[in-house]
């Protein structure tokens, strides 16, 4: 019988304290056993952004309640957790040092072994949370500060087929809803409006739509968007602007998601396909449907993880902590936070690899 492992997940990569317990019972089932989450919304929305320095600072006053709601929640004693796992980046530095520094300090008074996770990776793995799937699957992973198409080939192994070359989907979201007067976070806000819009009533650039590969552009749908804001008159042309750059970004997912799917399957001919959607932007209706309807044509099973694992938490950091362990993938307590951390990158710096539990 397999050992029951339970870990202990933090995340502070930008504006989500979260903490998590997670646990792979003996049978191999997973159990959230707690995953809260702090957003920090309230303190950037002056700002219409976020502001390094203040979540920081909001991080170091939230992160010991966070930690003990979770443990309290999960109604298991501290001391018999098997490792904790912390975001150690890519993010804000300020940021990923108070979540790191945290994870590590109670590594450390409890002896156990402490898991340095790409963020990244804790989303590419999120949706075995929920589902047990076999490895490869290609990733569109769409949030705030990513996208881009992973080939995840297991744990530790992945290769990006495609990344935006400027900006991340969630961010041509946020910057469309500040210039039509929403406040920050405005991403889940235009699809609101977009409900209410013409799709068709504004044409809005597809940067290298027909060139690229898989590789996204969002730089220029953004600067369209600006223009066309200034000459919006009524409520009634905010949501026409709303619905056709919900539309334009929807196309450009499912010609780019195209693209991939056919680089997936040249490589994988024989295996089962999957594709999952995860990241913050995965929660937008809209984008789940167009991309549902492309993977039934394409025949790759979608895999959506709920909202609430879409989106930054820790319950997904305590995951990939798990994995990484069984694998012997464990850190030194001296590991740095990283700011930039691709996920192909390979990490040589894991000093702690290749021990065995
Ligand atoms: O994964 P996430 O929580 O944090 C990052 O790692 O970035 O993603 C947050 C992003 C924000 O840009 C937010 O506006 C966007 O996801 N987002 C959405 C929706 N819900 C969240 N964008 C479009 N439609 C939504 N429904
Ligand atoms: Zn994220």
């Amino acid at each position: 019988m397999k050992k029951q492992l339970t870990f202990l997940g933090i995340e502070t990569s930008c504006d989500e304290t979260a903490a998590s317990i997670v646990r792979e019972n003996s049978e191999g089932n997973v159990e959230i056993l707690s995953n809260i989450v702090s957003s920090q919304t309230k303190e950037h929305k002056e700002f219409g952004g976020v502001v390094p320095e203040i979540a920081a600072r909001a991080h170091i006053e939230k992160i010991d309640f966070i930690i003990k709601k979770a443990i309290e929640k999960s109604k298991i004693n501290i001391k018999n957790i098997d490792g904790i796992a912390s975001t150690a980046g890519p993010g804000l530095i300020v940021c990923l040092t108070v979540g790191l520094s945290t994870a590590k300090a109670i590594a450390a008074s409890l002896k156990k072994p402490l898991i340095a996770v790409n963020h990244l990776e804790g989303h590419a793995l999120s949706p075995k949370l929920i589902k047990k799937i076999n490895f490869p699957y290609l990733l569109l992973l769409i949030s705030g500060g990513h996208t881009q198409f992973l080939e995840v080939n297991g744990v530790n192994n992945y290769i990006r087929l495609g990344t935006t070359i400027d900006d991340a989907v969630g961010e041509a979201f946020d910057k469309t809803a500040k210039l039509l007067g929403i406040e920050f976070p405005g991403g889940p806000k235009i699809e609101i409006l977009a409900k209410k819009g013409d799709e068709n009533y504004f044409k809005l650039p597809k940067p290298i739509i027909n060139k690229g590969g898989c590789n996204l552009s969002f730089a220029g749908l953004k600067t369209a968007v600006l223009k066309v804001s200034k000459k919006i008159k009524n409520e009634e042309e905010k949501n026409h602007l709303a619905a056709s750059f919900q539309k334009t970004v929807e196309d450009i997912l499912v010609k780019k998601s195209k693209i991939a799917m056919s680089l997936f399957k040249k490589k994988h001919k024989d295996k089962k396909k999957t594709f999952v959607i995860a990241g913050g932007v995965a929660s937008n209706l809209g984008i789940r449907k167009k991309l549902n309807s492309l993977s039934i044509e394409e025949e790759f099973e979608p895999i959506f993880p709920p909202v609430n694992l879409c989106s930054d938490n820790a319950a997904m950091i305590a995951w990939a902590g798990i994995e990484r362990f069984k694998l012997g993938l464990i850190n030194e307590l001296d590991f740095s936070a990283r700011a930039r951390w691709p996920l192909d990158e390979k990490a040589p710096f894991l000093k702690g690899a290749g021990i065995k539990y």
